[in-house]
């Protein structure tokens, strides 16, 4: 491609275009589509977050810059909640930074550790905004499979490993697939990223949304870890608080450094009221989006009941974790067309599953985390009622 002044840089060009606004646009142009689509939760933020909130300015400091890494109040907090939850231990060997969100935790990773023209593995299927951070910071995303059941195949990430591998990257619970991986598939990928002296980053965003019984596990809790594990959190899903864009990550000591350069020349600082609201959430505490979880699991089932009947010409493996069905659509169409015309012709928004570079022919991704009971009803009659006329195309 050849570059005129005024043109984006190559490296934009081959940035992928995030497929969210272009459902949006589908689905504003269908009045009265009920949307399985963006991923966000039906909640709202503890009242006491948004009391912190209304409290703050009082102060001249509030209105001044504060620390790069977040403010000690906040980072002390984070702290106590990743060694009581996580059993992740902060300091000597690793810190924790605040951050605009889980989005902006990757990208402080990957700007931090990779050059132009290294590699970061992402098993596939991956949440997109992960690629395009690695595409755009100038690195490439090389894939691994993941198992029929979404599930890590070990063998796929050691033959994605090459000698300009600098991470391997793992989600779980996983958006887009609900998986949940055990603590003995983290572990393996932690000691192979630690074999092959490269970083492991475990994206933990969704770390109170589990089912059945299902154990969360912090693969940066393992004895050794902290010096090549990094850890993203995310406060988006757990509290409600997308908009507020507060996450924080734990990195390996060695990295401090670098990230606060990063974070300083693009940051400066994490916004201080949602800083102010994020602790409060925090004070309230992970029972909070627990209290949730329960509502959820009475909408995974439904939606498992629905799309397990033999005849909906799909296949779907039962997910434990996030809020989301990456469901295998048996169609001769792409799944972009598919999500298409779900949406044109039958008002019921998911996303296609080629946007998460979902190697199976077609698929498409639920999201059920925003809906009230009646809109799951409804939507999934629609969905069952598409996937069978489209199947007939
Ligand atoms: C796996 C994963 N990580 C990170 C994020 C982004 O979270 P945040 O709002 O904290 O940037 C999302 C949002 O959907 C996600 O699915």
């Amino acid at each position: 491609m050849t570059q005129t002044a005024a043109s984006q840089s190559r490296r934009l060009a081959a940035v992928q275009a995030p497929v969210i606004p272009i459902v949006g646009r589908w689905t504003a142009e269908t009045p009265g589509t009920i949307s399985l689509g963006q991923g966000v939760v039906s909640y709202q933020p503890p009242r006491e977050a948004i009391e912190a909130a209304r409290r703050f300015g009082d102060h001249l400091s509030d209105h001044r810059y504060g620390p790069v890494e977040g403010l000690p109040t906040l980072v002390s907090a984070l702290e106590s909640k990743l060694a009581r939850e996580n059993h992740i231990t902060v300091r000597p060997g690793s810190r924790v930074l605040v951050t605009a969100g889980g989005n902006q935790a990757f990208m402080n990773a990957v700007l931090a550790i990779t050059d132009p023209d290294d590699e970061i593995v992402l098993l596939v299927p991956y949440y997109f905004n992960h690629e395009m951070a690695i595409v755009m910071a100038g690195a490439r995303a090389v894939a691994a499979e993941t198992m029929s059941d979404y599930q890590i195949d070990l063998d796929a990430v050691r033959r994605a490993i090459s000698p300009r591998t600098r991470a391997v990257v793992t989600v779980s619970p996983n958006n887009p697939t609900g998986a949940v991986y055990p603590r003995a598939a983290l572990q393996a990928v932690n000691e192979l990223c630690r074999e092959r002296g490269i970083f492991h980053i475990h994206d933990e965003a969704y770390e109170y949304f589990t089912y059945g019984g299902v154990e969360h596990f912090s693969p940066g809790s393992l004895p050794g870890a902290a010096a090549h594990t990094i850890s993203l959190f995310s406060l988006s899903k757990a509290y409600g608080m997308a908009s507020w864009r507060v996450g924080y990550m734990v990195v390996p000591d060695v990295l401090f450094e670098a990230v606060n350069k990063i974070q300083d020349t693009i940051l400066i600082c994490p916004p201080a009221a949602s800083q102010h609201a994020a602790l409060a959430a925090l004070q309230v505490g992970r029972e909070y989006a627990r209290s949730f979880v329960g509502g959820l699991n009475v909408t995974r089932r439904a939606i498992l009941e629905a799309l397990s009947a033999s005849d909906v010409p799909c296949d779907v493996p039962t997910p434990e974790g996030a809020f989301y069905y990456l469901v295998r659509v048996h169609s001769s169409l792409d799944a972009m067309t598919v999500s298409e015309r779900l949406i044109r012709e039958h008002r019921v928004a998911t996303i296609p599953g080629s946007a998460f570079a979902d190697p199976a022919p077609c698929s498409v991704r639920i999201s059920y985390g925003a809906l009230d009971s009646d809109s799951v009803i409804e939507g999934l009659r629609r969905l069952v009622g598409g996937l069978r006329a489209l199947a007939e195309d």
